[in-house]
């Protein structure tokens, strides 16, 4: 099939990858001229796991052409992949003019039958909208297709692959048909329903897992308090396979491009269609608390007052495996201390340039080196549990810094055992500094 897949971030670019490897002919288009000057100079834009083989083997053999012409691609394709951003606005709204412009753009430069398949998440209504606003006034007949993407950064291409289900939401059985023959490669089920359904099923999944975290993070400041430890609880909860294990960590909670935005969104659609949904409401806050008793811990454990005081905040990125900073807890809590006076060292493996975009004008030293981050500091951060970081020295970091040695583990990631024999005052989220 020749497909044109718009918008080359972390999902169009890993599905345009992806689908050339898998055959098809694959014209990606991208408007941002620095991305895509690098794309077309044979060089990624984003970080992902996996993604540079694929690429360098489909640039090799010219499966995958690189182009900002929308209307040049249209010509060409069956088939047009919506992939650009869906940002949430200040109010928490979905900001859909991308997904508005180009719909607008096809309509208009379409020339012959085309099916499009919106992999943004977009909210439950908007397919129908676009219908009705864009493609049934198009030149040529459209095909709708809504198809949300439920890949991890970080996993992307594992992902691409290896699918719960693919989901396919459209009006038209031929239709539905004719995409889930594009992922025939792919060995999950394929589910087919109505446009509006397939789009409520992606803010269904992403607010279930928000509060699958939340609820922990919660569970967990319970623990502080009643003398509990959630090492015990949650893998012990998560044994019941009504619950299951995953997104029972607790910690500074979820960041990134996804789940903030999502959460936010729904809850917007919800007030828009007359409907309180408390439930994520209180998922929303309780994960933005995390964030504020992070900076509480470190503030309390340094005497009360951050003035002055180094601290080194390891991990940047909202989770390992990836360069994206977007809604990173990291960044938060750093503003929070450079704001009160604190000296932040930063520290990532591969986030600091996507950080450095964001934090402007506080002071803070950005080091890729960890062991640099953390001496002469007085407290030490662990914002993000990239491998590399579970495995450093602590005692040889401990003897770098300064007293009192504060260390909050903001991942409940590290071998509480190895870091208070080294001496530290270890904090972290619902764990007893002494296992039984
Ligand atoms: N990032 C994820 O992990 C993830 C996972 C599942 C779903 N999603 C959803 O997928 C969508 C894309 O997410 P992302 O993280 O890839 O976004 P992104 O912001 O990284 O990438 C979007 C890209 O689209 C480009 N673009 C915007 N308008 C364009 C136009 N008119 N023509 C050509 N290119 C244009 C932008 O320049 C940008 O490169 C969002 O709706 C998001 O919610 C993201």
């Amino acid at each position: 099939m020749r497909i044109a897949v718009i918008g080359t971030g972390y999902v169009g670019l890993v599905a345009a990858c992806c689908l050339a490897k898998s055959g098809h002919e694959v014209i990606a288009v991208e408007k941002d001229k620095s991305k895509l000057n690098m794309l077309q100079n044979g060089m990624l834009p984003i970080y992902e796991e996996g993604l540079s083989d694929i690429f360098e083997h489909i640039t090799k053999d010219k499966r995958i052409v690189f182009s900002h012409d929308l209307k040049g691609a249209l010509r060409h394709v069956d088939m047009a992949m919506i992939a650009v951003g869906t940002p949430a606005t200040s109010d928490g709204r979905v900001d859909l003019s991308q997904v508005n412009e180009v719909a607008a753009s096809i309509a208009e430069f379409s020339q012959k039958p085309m099916t499009v398949v919106m992999k943004s998440t977009v909210p439950p209504g908007t397919g129908e909208m676009l219908l009705r606003r864009y493609f049934s006034k198009a030149n040529a007949d459209i095909e709708y297709i809504s198809n949300p993407e439920f890949l991890r950064e970080g996993k992307a291409v594992w992902d691409w692959y290896n699918p719960d289900r693919i989901v396919i939401g459209s009006s038209s059985r031929d239709s539905a048909n004719l995409l889930a023959e594009v992922y025939d490669d792919i060995k999950a089920p394929k589910i087919i329903m109505d446009i509006t359904s397939a789009e409520m099923v992606k803010y269904a999944s992403n607010a279930f897992l928000a509060t699958k975290i939340s609820f922990i993070n919660e569970i967990a400041n319970l623990c502080e308090r009643v003398g509990a430890d959630i090492d015990d609880v949650a893998p012990a909860v998560g044994m019941d396979k009504r619950i299951g294990k995953h997104f029972l960590q607790a910690g500074l909670g979820y960041g990134g491009s996804c789940f903030p935005k999502d959460t936010k969104g729904l809850e917007y659609i919800s007030l828009f269609n007359d409907y309180d949904f408390n439930l994520l409401k209180a998922v929303i806050e309780v994960n933005a608390k995390q964030r504020v008793i992070a900076v509480r811990k470190v503030v309390q454990a340094l005497g009360g007052d951050v003035m002055g005081k180094n601290i080194a905040v390891l991990g940047l990125a909202f989770k390992p495996g990836t360069d994206d900073v977007r809604e990173a807890p990291a960044l938060d809590i750093i503003d929070h201390l450079c704001s009160d006076g604190a000296k932040v060292n930063a520290c990532d493996p591969m986030a600091i340039e996507n950080a450095k975009k964001i934090l402007k004008n506080n002071g803070v030293k950005f080091y890729s080196n960890p062991y640099e981050a953390c001496a002469g500091c007085e407290a030490v951060i662990l914002a993000t549990e990239w491998p590399e970081f579970l495995k450093l020295n602590w005692k040889a970091i401990k003897e770098s810094m300064k007293p009192p040695f504060v260390l909050l583990d903001g991942r409940n990631a590290l071998d509480r055992g190895v870091i208070v024999s080294c001496g530290y005052e270890y904090y972290s989220f619902g764990r007893r500094t002494k296992r039984l």
